[in-house]
Protein backbone atom coordinates (compact mmCIF):
# COMPACT_ATOMS: atom_id res chain seq x y z
CA UNK A 1 0.00 0.00 0.00
CA UNK A 2 1.53 3.20 -0.93
CA UNK A 3 0.67 5.87 1.76
CA UNK A 4 1.57 8.79 -0.87
CA UNK A 5 -1.36 10.09 -2.58
CA UNK A 6 -1.31 11.14 -6.08
CA UNK A 7 -1.76 14.21 -7.34
CA UNK A 8 -5.61 13.16 -8.73
CA UNK A 9 -6.06 11.62 -5.13
CA UNK A 10 -4.97 15.00 -3.41
CA UNK A 11 -7.07 17.04 -6.17
CA UNK A 12 -10.27 15.36 -5.42
CA UNK A 13 -9.76 15.99 -1.79
CA UNK A 14 -9.55 19.53 -2.14
CA UNK A 15 -12.41 19.30 -4.28
CA UNK A 16 -15.08 17.65 -1.86
CA UNK A 17 -13.24 20.11 1.17
CA UNK A 18 -13.97 22.99 -0.66
CA UNK A 19 -17.36 21.87 -1.68
CA UNK A 20 -18.18 21.18 1.70
CA UNK A 21 -17.43 24.24 3.08
CA UNK A 22 -19.18 26.27 0.79
CA UNK A 23 -21.83 24.34 0.04
CA UNK A 24 -22.51 21.82 2.44
CA UNK A 25 -21.76 23.72 5.73
CA UNK A 26 -23.87 26.84 5.27
CA UNK A 27 -27.05 25.44 6.67
CA UNK A 28 -25.97 22.14 8.19
CA UNK A 29 -28.10 23.00 11.45
CA UNK A 30 -30.78 23.78 9.99
CA UNK A 31 -30.70 20.69 7.64
CA UNK A 32 -30.51 18.80 10.89
CA UNK A 33 -33.37 20.75 12.73
CA UNK A 34 -35.97 20.44 10.11
CA UNK A 35 -34.73 16.96 8.89
CA UNK A 36 -34.34 18.88 5.32
CA UNK A 37 -33.03 16.49 2.55
CA UNK A 38 -30.09 18.49 1.17
CA UNK A 39 -31.42 18.27 -2.66
CA UNK A 40 -29.25 21.08 -4.31
CA UNK A 41 -26.52 20.12 -2.66
CA UNK A 42 -27.05 16.25 -3.64
CA UNK A 43 -27.60 17.64 -7.30
CA UNK A 44 -24.69 19.49 -7.48
CA UNK A 45 -22.49 16.43 -6.00
CA UNK A 46 -23.93 14.51 -9.09
CA UNK A 47 -22.53 17.28 -11.28
CA UNK A 48 -18.94 16.96 -9.45
CA UNK A 49 -18.91 12.98 -9.89
CA UNK A 50 -19.34 12.43 -6.63
CA UNK A 51 -22.77 10.12 -6.76
CA UNK A 52 -20.60 7.29 -9.29
CA UNK A 53 -17.31 7.88 -8.34
CA UNK A 54 -16.17 4.58 -9.25
CA UNK A 55 -18.12 3.68 -11.71
CA UNK A 56 -16.84 3.63 -15.59
CA UNK A 57 -17.11 6.36 -17.52
CA UNK A 58 -18.89 4.82 -20.21
CA UNK A 59 -21.67 4.28 -17.82
CA UNK A 60 -21.87 8.13 -16.88
CA UNK A 61 -19.19 7.57 -13.91
CA UNK A 62 -16.00 9.69 -12.75
CA UNK A 63 -14.17 6.47 -12.98
CA UNK A 64 -12.08 6.62 -10.19
CA UNK A 65 -10.38 4.46 -7.65
CA UNK A 66 -11.74 3.73 -3.87
CA UNK A 67 -8.81 5.43 -2.33
CA UNK A 68 -10.43 8.78 -4.21
CA UNK A 69 -13.98 7.97 -2.78
CA UNK A 70 -12.51 7.03 0.67
CA UNK A 71 -10.96 10.83 0.82
CA UNK A 72 -14.25 12.09 -0.78
CA UNK A 73 -16.97 10.57 1.50
CA UNK A 74 -14.38 11.66 4.74
CA UNK A 75 -14.32 15.60 3.49
CA UNK A 76 -18.51 14.77 3.03
CA UNK A 77 -19.01 13.47 6.35
CA UNK A 78 -17.01 16.12 8.41
CA UNK A 79 -19.35 18.50 7.83
CA UNK A 80 -22.39 16.88 6.90
CA UNK A 81 -22.97 12.74 7.62
CA UNK A 82 -26.63 12.94 6.13
CA UNK A 83 -24.81 14.28 2.50
CA UNK A 84 -22.16 11.52 3.00
CA UNK A 85 -24.83 8.88 3.49
CA UNK A 86 -26.64 9.70 0.26
CA UNK A 87 -23.40 9.80 -0.99
CA UNK A 88 -22.37 6.22 0.27
CA UNK A 89 -25.50 4.29 -0.74
CA UNK A 90 -25.73 5.68 -4.57
CA UNK A 91 -21.73 5.08 -5.21
CA UNK A 92 -21.22 1.51 -3.14
CA UNK A 93 -25.27 -0.44 -3.07
CA UNK A 94 -26.12 1.07 -5.95
CA UNK A 95 -23.73 1.79 -8.58
CA UNK A 96 -21.09 -0.41 -7.20
CA UNK A 97 -23.69 -3.24 -7.39
CA UNK A 98 -25.47 -2.49 -10.93
CA UNK A 99 -22.30 -1.95 -12.28
CA UNK A 100 -20.53 -5.72 -11.42
CA UNK A 101 -23.64 -7.75 -11.52
CA UNK A 102 -26.31 -6.10 -13.68
CA UNK A 103 -26.74 -6.83 -17.90
CA UNK A 104 -25.66 -4.21 -20.21
CA UNK A 105 -29.20 -3.22 -20.80
CA UNK A 106 -29.50 -2.96 -16.99
CA UNK A 107 -26.06 -0.85 -16.89
CA UNK A 108 -27.77 1.75 -19.62
CA UNK A 109 -30.71 1.96 -18.48
CA UNK A 110 -30.10 2.49 -14.84
CA UNK A 111 -26.69 2.72 -13.77
CA UNK A 112 -25.95 5.57 -16.49
CA UNK A 113 -28.34 8.25 -15.26
CA UNK A 114 -27.48 7.17 -11.18
CA UNK A 115 -23.84 7.27 -11.92
CA UNK A 116 -23.64 10.25 -13.34
CA UNK A 117 -25.73 11.96 -10.59
CA UNK A 118 -29.49 12.83 -12.32
CA UNK A 119 -31.11 10.21 -10.18
CA UNK A 120 -30.79 8.87 -6.93
CA UNK A 121 -30.93 4.97 -6.04
CA UNK A 122 -31.92 3.08 -2.62
CA UNK A 123 -31.09 -0.28 -1.72
CA UNK A 124 -33.96 -2.39 0.12
CA UNK A 125 -32.91 -5.21 2.06
CA UNK A 126 -33.65 -4.91 5.57
CA UNK A 127 -37.50 -5.29 7.43
CA UNK A 128 -39.39 -4.95 10.13
CA UNK A 129 -38.65 -8.88 11.38
CA UNK A 130 -35.65 -8.87 9.27
CA UNK A 131 -32.20 -6.42 9.85
CA UNK A 132 -29.37 -8.51 11.13
CA UNK A 133 -30.82 -11.99 10.23
CA UNK A 134 -30.89 -11.09 6.52
CA UNK A 135 -32.09 -14.40 5.25
CA UNK A 136 -35.30 -14.05 6.80
CA UNK A 137 -36.62 -11.41 5.15
CA UNK A 138 -40.29 -11.55 4.11
CA UNK A 139 -40.57 -10.13 1.16
CA UNK A 140 -41.63 -12.53 -1.58
CA UNK A 141 -41.30 -12.45 -5.18
CA UNK A 142 -43.95 -14.51 -6.97
CA UNK A 143 -42.77 -16.19 -10.05
CA UNK A 144 -45.50 -15.40 -12.81
CA UNK A 145 -44.21 -15.90 -16.24
CA UNK A 146 -42.21 -13.19 -17.34
CA UNK A 147 -42.88 -10.96 -14.39
CA UNK A 148 -42.75 -11.36 -10.65
CA UNK A 149 -45.11 -10.12 -7.99
CA UNK A 150 -43.41 -8.30 -5.48
CA UNK A 151 -44.99 -8.17 -1.89
CA UNK A 152 -44.27 -6.53 1.29
CA UNK A 153 -42.88 -4.01 3.65
CA UNK A 154 -38.58 -2.70 3.90
CA UNK A 155 -37.96 -0.61 6.63
CA UNK A 156 -35.14 2.11 7.44
CA UNK A 157 -34.42 2.71 3.70
CA UNK A 158 -32.15 5.29 2.98
CA UNK A 159 -33.17 7.50 -0.07
CA UNK A 160 -36.33 5.73 0.53
CA UNK A 161 -38.42 8.81 -0.68
CA UNK A 162 -36.22 10.63 -2.41
CA UNK A 163 -34.88 7.89 -4.99
CA UNK A 164 -35.94 7.18 -8.34
CA UNK A 165 -35.01 3.59 -9.04
CA UNK A 166 -34.65 0.92 -5.87
CA UNK A 167 -32.51 -2.29 -5.78
CA UNK A 168 -34.97 -4.87 -4.03
CA UNK A 169 -33.82 -8.06 -2.30
CA UNK A 170 -36.98 -10.43 -1.77
CA UNK A 171 -37.77 -14.01 -1.37
CA UNK A 172 -38.92 -16.07 -4.35
CA UNK A 173 -38.61 -19.52 -3.24
CA UNK A 174 -38.51 -20.06 0.62
CA UNK A 175 -38.19 -23.46 0.39
CA UNK A 176 -34.40 -22.63 -0.81
CA UNK A 177 -33.95 -20.35 1.86
CA UNK A 178 -30.82 -17.81 0.92
CA UNK A 179 -30.39 -19.43 -2.55
CA UNK A 180 -34.21 -18.13 -3.10
CA UNK A 181 -33.60 -15.05 -3.01
CA UNK A 182 -33.32 -12.73 -5.45
CA UNK A 183 -32.51 -8.87 -6.22
CA UNK A 184 -34.67 -6.17 -8.29
CA UNK A 185 -34.74 -2.92 -10.01
CA UNK A 186 -37.78 -1.14 -9.05
CA UNK A 187 -39.12 1.85 -10.81
CA UNK A 188 -40.71 4.95 -8.29
CA UNK A 189 -44.03 5.32 -9.38
CA UNK A 190 -44.77 1.59 -10.59
CA UNK A 191 -48.69 0.66 -9.39
CA UNK A 192 -48.85 -0.93 -6.37
CA UNK A 193 -45.45 0.63 -5.00
CA UNK A 194 -45.59 3.13 -1.94
CA UNK A 195 -43.20 5.55 -0.21
CA UNK A 196 -44.01 4.56 3.56
CA UNK A 197 -43.47 6.72 6.62
CA UNK A 198 -40.37 8.99 6.80
CA UNK A 199 -38.88 8.05 10.25
CA UNK A 200 -37.97 11.01 12.68
CA UNK A 201 -34.18 10.00 13.46
CA UNK A 202 -31.84 10.50 16.29
CA UNK A 203 -28.99 11.56 13.86
CA UNK A 204 -28.61 11.66 9.67
CA UNK A 205 -31.24 14.07 10.32
CA UNK A 206 -30.93 15.82 7.32
CA UNK A 207 -30.94 12.27 4.79
CA UNK A 208 -34.66 10.83 3.85
CA UNK A 209 -35.00 7.18 5.72
CA UNK A 210 -38.85 5.46 4.78
CA UNK A 211 -40.26 2.51 4.65
CA UNK A 212 -41.14 1.01 1.11
CA UNK A 213 -44.89 -0.77 0.75
CA UNK A 214 -44.48 -3.40 -1.98
CA UNK A 215 -48.95 -4.58 -2.92
CA UNK A 216 -48.87 -6.77 -5.82
CA UNK A 217 -45.81 -4.34 -7.85
CA UNK A 218 -45.04 -6.12 -11.26
CA UNK A 219 -41.69 -6.27 -11.93
CA UNK A 220 -40.67 -7.42 -15.26
CA UNK A 221 -38.53 -10.43 -15.33
CA UNK A 222 -35.68 -8.54 -17.18
CA UNK A 223 -35.43 -6.35 -13.50
CA UNK A 224 -33.87 -9.23 -12.00
CA UNK A 225 -30.63 -8.91 -11.35
CA UNK A 226 -28.24 -12.31 -12.56
CA UNK A 227 -29.20 -15.40 -11.95
CA UNK A 228 -32.42 -16.66 -10.26
CA UNK A 229 -31.27 -17.05 -6.59
CA UNK A 230 -28.42 -14.51 -6.69
CA UNK A 231 -30.29 -12.06 -4.34
CA UNK A 232 -28.85 -12.82 -1.41
CA UNK A 233 -24.96 -13.31 -2.76
CA UNK A 234 -25.55 -10.02 -4.45
CA UNK A 235 -26.83 -8.17 -1.11
CA UNK A 236 -23.54 -9.67 1.14
CA UNK A 237 -20.81 -8.58 -2.18
CA UNK A 238 -22.27 -5.24 -2.29
CA UNK A 239 -22.58 -4.80 1.62
CA UNK A 240 -18.88 -6.04 1.86
CA UNK A 241 -18.04 -2.35 -0.58
CA UNK A 242 -20.75 -0.59 1.17
CA UNK A 243 -18.85 -0.82 4.71
CA UNK A 244 -16.14 0.86 3.24
CA UNK A 245 -18.38 3.74 2.65
CA UNK A 246 -20.12 3.72 5.66
CA UNK A 247 -16.28 3.25 7.71
CA UNK A 248 -15.20 6.69 5.07
CA UNK A 249 -18.52 8.01 6.47
CA UNK A 250 -17.43 7.33 10.19
CA UNK A 251 -13.95 8.35 9.59
CA UNK A 252 -15.39 11.99 8.35
CA UNK A 253 -17.70 12.38 11.64
CA UNK A 254 -14.51 11.56 13.96
CA UNK A 255 -11.97 13.63 12.03
CA UNK A 256 -14.89 16.65 11.57
CA UNK A 257 -15.16 16.50 15.51
CA UNK A 258 -11.70 15.88 16.47
CA UNK A 259 -10.49 19.35 14.48
CA UNK A 260 -13.51 21.29 15.68
CA UNK A 261 -12.19 20.04 19.23
CA UNK A 262 -8.67 20.87 18.50
CA UNK A 263 -9.53 24.06 17.71
CA UNK A 264 -11.44 24.84 20.84
CA UNK A 265 -8.80 23.29 23.24
CA UNK A 266 -6.28 25.91 21.42
CA UNK A 267 -8.46 29.08 21.92
CA UNK A 268 -10.72 28.35 25.30
CA UNK A 269 -8.77 29.16 28.76
CA UNK A 270 -9.26 27.58 31.88
CA UNK A 271 -7.29 27.81 35.05
CA UNK A 272 -5.33 30.89 32.99
CA UNK A 273 -4.15 28.47 30.11
CA UNK A 274 -5.54 27.39 26.88
CA UNK A 275 -7.66 23.75 27.85
CA UNK A 276 -4.91 21.63 25.71
CA UNK A 277 -2.31 22.94 27.94
CA UNK A 278 -4.22 20.80 30.33
CA UNK A 279 -3.25 17.29 30.21
CA UNK A 280 -6.96 15.45 30.77
CA UNK A 281 -7.74 17.59 27.72
CA UNK A 282 -4.17 17.18 25.54
CA UNK A 283 -4.28 13.09 26.16
CA UNK A 284 -8.20 13.00 24.72
CA UNK A 285 -6.90 14.41 21.51
CA UNK A 286 -4.04 12.59 21.26
CA UNK A 287 -6.18 9.73 21.55
CA UNK A 288 -8.63 10.89 18.90
CA UNK A 289 -5.80 11.73 16.39
CA UNK A 290 -4.18 8.19 17.00
CA UNK A 291 -7.50 6.62 17.16
CA UNK A 292 -8.85 8.08 13.31
CA UNK A 293 -5.44 7.54 12.07
CA UNK A 294 -5.94 3.93 12.89
CA UNK A 295 -9.09 4.31 11.54
CA UNK A 296 -8.11 6.21 8.04
CA UNK A 297 -5.82 3.60 7.23
CA UNK A 298 -8.09 0.26 7.80
CA UNK A 299 -10.47 2.62 5.36
CA UNK A 300 -7.57 2.86 2.62
CA UNK A 301 -6.27 -0.87 3.11
CA UNK A 302 -10.00 -2.11 2.26
CA UNK A 303 -10.32 0.44 -0.76
CA UNK A 304 -6.70 -0.80 -2.21
CA UNK A 305 -8.08 -4.22 -1.72
CA UNK A 306 -10.98 -3.64 -3.47
CA UNK A 307 -9.09 -1.71 -6.40
CA UNK A 308 -6.85 -4.93 -6.33
CA UNK A 309 -9.86 -7.33 -6.94
CA UNK A 310 -9.73 -8.87 -3.76
CA UNK A 311 -12.54 -10.47 -1.58
CA UNK A 312 -13.40 -7.23 0.99
CA UNK A 313 -15.44 -9.07 3.67
CA UNK A 314 -12.74 -8.90 6.32
CA UNK A 315 -11.11 -5.57 5.33
CA UNK A 316 -14.55 -4.07 4.83
CA UNK A 317 -15.96 -5.37 8.03
CA UNK A 318 -12.54 -4.01 9.92
CA UNK A 319 -13.21 -0.56 8.43
CA UNK A 320 -16.28 -0.11 9.39
CA UNK A 321 -16.23 -1.80 12.92
CA UNK A 322 -13.22 0.18 14.13
CA UNK A 323 -13.89 3.00 11.80
CA UNK A 324 -17.64 3.24 14.02
CA UNK A 325 -16.20 3.04 17.09
CA UNK A 326 -13.88 5.62 16.59
CA UNK A 327 -16.43 8.35 15.58
CA UNK A 328 -18.61 7.41 18.31
CA UNK A 329 -15.49 7.79 20.84
CA UNK A 330 -13.91 11.01 19.51
CA UNK A 331 -17.77 12.50 18.78
CA UNK A 332 -18.48 12.06 22.98
CA UNK A 333 -15.09 13.00 24.00
CA UNK A 334 -15.61 16.11 21.40
CA UNK A 335 -18.75 17.20 23.34
CA UNK A 336 -16.77 16.88 26.56
CA UNK A 337 -13.65 19.24 25.75
CA UNK A 338 -16.67 21.43 24.45
CA UNK A 339 -17.99 21.71 27.66
CA UNK A 340 -21.72 23.54 28.10
CA UNK A 341 -20.81 24.77 24.38
CA UNK A 342 -20.91 21.13 23.14
CA UNK A 343 -24.58 20.55 24.55
CA UNK A 344 -25.78 22.97 22.16
CA UNK A 345 -26.72 23.11 18.53
CA UNK A 346 -24.55 25.99 17.36
CA UNK A 347 -21.14 24.01 18.43
CA UNK A 348 -21.62 21.03 15.87
CA UNK A 349 -20.25 18.76 17.62
CA UNK A 350 -23.52 17.45 19.29
CA UNK A 351 -25.02 16.65 15.82
CA UNK A 352 -22.12 15.02 15.40
CA UNK A 353 -22.47 12.82 18.23
CA UNK A 354 -26.46 12.03 17.28
CA UNK A 355 -24.82 11.40 13.70
CA UNK A 356 -22.07 8.81 14.31
CA UNK A 357 -24.25 6.14 16.58
CA UNK A 358 -25.83 5.01 12.88
CA UNK A 359 -22.55 3.82 11.76
CA UNK A 360 -22.64 1.25 14.17
CA UNK A 361 -25.96 0.15 13.20
CA UNK A 362 -26.53 0.47 9.56
CA UNK A 363 -24.68 -1.77 6.46
CA UNK A 364 -24.25 -4.32 9.46
CA UNK A 365 -24.13 -3.30 12.88
CA UNK A 366 -21.08 -3.68 14.75
CA UNK A 367 -21.83 -7.40 16.25
CA UNK A 368 -22.59 -8.79 12.55
CA UNK A 369 -19.22 -7.05 11.76
CA UNK A 370 -17.25 -8.77 14.48
CA UNK A 371 -19.72 -12.36 12.91
CA UNK A 372 -17.96 -11.29 9.59
CA UNK A 373 -14.64 -10.91 10.88
CA UNK A 374 -14.41 -13.75 13.20
CA UNK A 375 -15.60 -16.53 10.02
CA UNK A 376 -12.74 -14.71 7.76
CA UNK A 377 -9.90 -15.40 10.35
CA UNK A 378 -11.34 -18.85 11.51
CA UNK A 379 -11.45 -20.09 8.01
N1 LIG B 1 -19.44 -11.61 1.59
C1 LIG B 1 -19.77 -12.44 0.57
N2 LIG B 1 -20.61 -13.48 0.72
C2 LIG B 1 -21.12 -13.68 1.96
C3 LIG B 1 -20.81 -12.86 3.05
C4 LIG B 1 -19.92 -11.79 2.83
N3 LIG B 1 -19.57 -10.94 3.79
N4 LIG B 1 -21.47 -13.31 4.14
C5 LIG B 1 -22.18 -14.38 3.74
N5 LIG B 1 -21.96 -14.61 2.41
C6 LIG B 1 -22.52 -15.67 1.57
C7 LIG B 1 -22.00 -17.02 2.00
O1 LIG B 1 -20.79 -17.34 1.35
C8 LIG B 1 -23.14 -17.93 1.57
O2 LIG B 1 -23.08 -18.12 0.17
P1 LIG B 1 -23.02 -19.60 -0.51
O3 LIG B 1 -24.14 -20.38 0.08
O4 LIG B 1 -23.15 -19.31 -1.96
O5 LIG B 1 -21.69 -20.13 -0.11
C9 LIG B 1 -24.37 -17.07 1.81
O6 LIG B 1 -23.92 -15.71 1.79
C10 LIG B 1 -25.07 -17.37 3.11
O7 LIG B 1 -24.11 -17.24 4.12
P2 LIG B 1 -24.37 -17.59 5.64
O8 LIG B 1 -24.92 -18.96 5.75
O9 LIG B 1 -23.12 -17.27 6.36
O10 LIG B 1 -25.53 -16.57 6.01
P3 LIG B 1 -26.10 -16.18 7.42
O11 LIG B 1 -27.57 -16.28 7.36
O12 LIG B 1 -25.37 -16.87 8.52
O13 LIG B 1 -25.81 -14.57 7.48
C11 LIG B 1 -24.59 -12.59 7.83
C12 LIG B 1 -24.61 -14.02 7.31
C13 LIG B 1 -23.16 -12.14 7.68
C14 LIG B 1 -25.00 -12.48 9.27
C15 LIG B 1 -25.55 -11.73 6.93
O14 LIG B 1 -26.88 -12.07 7.14
C16 LIG B 1 -25.38 -10.25 7.12
O15 LIG B 1 -24.43 -9.66 6.61
N6 LIG B 1 -26.32 -9.59 7.85
C17 LIG B 1 -26.32 -8.16 7.97
C18 LIG B 1 -27.18 -7.53 6.93
C19 LIG B 1 -26.88 -6.10 6.75
O16 LIG B 1 -25.73 -5.68 6.66
N7 LIG B 1 -27.93 -5.28 6.62
C20 LIG B 1 -27.76 -3.92 6.35
C21 LIG B 1 -28.94 -3.39 5.66
S1 LIG B 1 -28.58 -2.38 4.30
C22 LIG B 1 -28.45 -0.81 4.89
O17 LIG B 1 -28.26 -0.57 6.05
C23 LIG B 1 -28.52 0.19 3.83
C24 LIG B 1 -28.79 1.58 4.16
O18 LIG B 1 -29.85 2.10 3.80
C25 LIG B 1 -27.73 2.44 4.74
Amino acid sequence: MDFNLSEEQLMIQQAARDFAQTELFPEVIERDRDQKFPAEQVKKMGEMGLLGMMVDPKYGGAGMDSVSYVLAMEEIAKVDASAAVVMSVNNSLVCAGLEKFASEEQKVKYLTPLASGQVIGAFALSEPEAGSDATSQKTTAEDKGDYYLLNGIKNWITNGGTASYYIVIAQTDPEKKHKGINAFIVEKGWEGFEIGTKEDKLGIRGSDTHSLIFNNVKVPKENRIGEDGFGFNFAMAVLNGGRIGIASQALGIASGAYELALKYAKTRKAFKTEIINHQAIAFKLADMATQITAARMLCFKAACEKDAGKDISESGAMAKLYASQVAMDTTIEAVQIHGGYGYVKEYHVERMMRDAKITQIYEGTSEIQKIVISRSISK
